[in-house]
């Protein structure tokens, strides 16, 4: 089995904020990151997919189209956004890193078998870069 990652990156702003909390609380517990008219990322995603090697082609994934995929539900979906005014999921839920992680899984995994459509390869693990010292990852085994 081949694990290949490729990069992509998007840039999107953010507030960390929680109406379950007081706004006292949010500023207590985000930080400068609840100031009340947020602040951008360059997101760097890192995306792992996994797969035996095709002995015809040599390769384990069409990188192609793994990016066709990443386009429609990744970079057209979040790059220049403003992830709490533009992604009706974060309406409700902080758009964290955490939860930018979990989502794009979860968008990927709904339409992986658009694109590919047998049993490899699979999406392995997201990974973003929200910072230089902050990363996110989300595994197969976690979701
Ligand atoms: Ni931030």
């Amino acid at each position: 089995m081949i694990g290949v990652t490729r990069r992509y990156r998007f840039a999107a702003s953010h507030r960390l904020h929680t109406p379950k909390l007081s706004e006292a609380e949010n500023r207590e517990l985000y930080g400068k990151c609840n100031n009340p008219y947020g602040h951008g990322h360059n997101y760097d995603v890192e995306i792992t997919v996994e797969g035996p090697v095709d002995p015809t082609t040599g390769r384990a994934v069409d990188i192609a189209q793994l990016d066709r995929l990443v386009k429609t539900e990744v970079l057209n979906a979040f790059d220049h956004r403003n992830l709490n005014l533009d992604i009706p999921q974060f309406a409700e839920v902080v758009p964290t890193s955490e939860n930018l992680a979990l989502l794009l899984d979860r968008r990927l995994r709904a339409q992986w078998h658009t694109v590919f459509s047998g049993d490899w390869p699979r999406l392995e693990k997201i990974r973003i870069a929200e910072t230089e010292r902050n990363i996110f990852e989300v595994s197969d085994d976690e979701t």
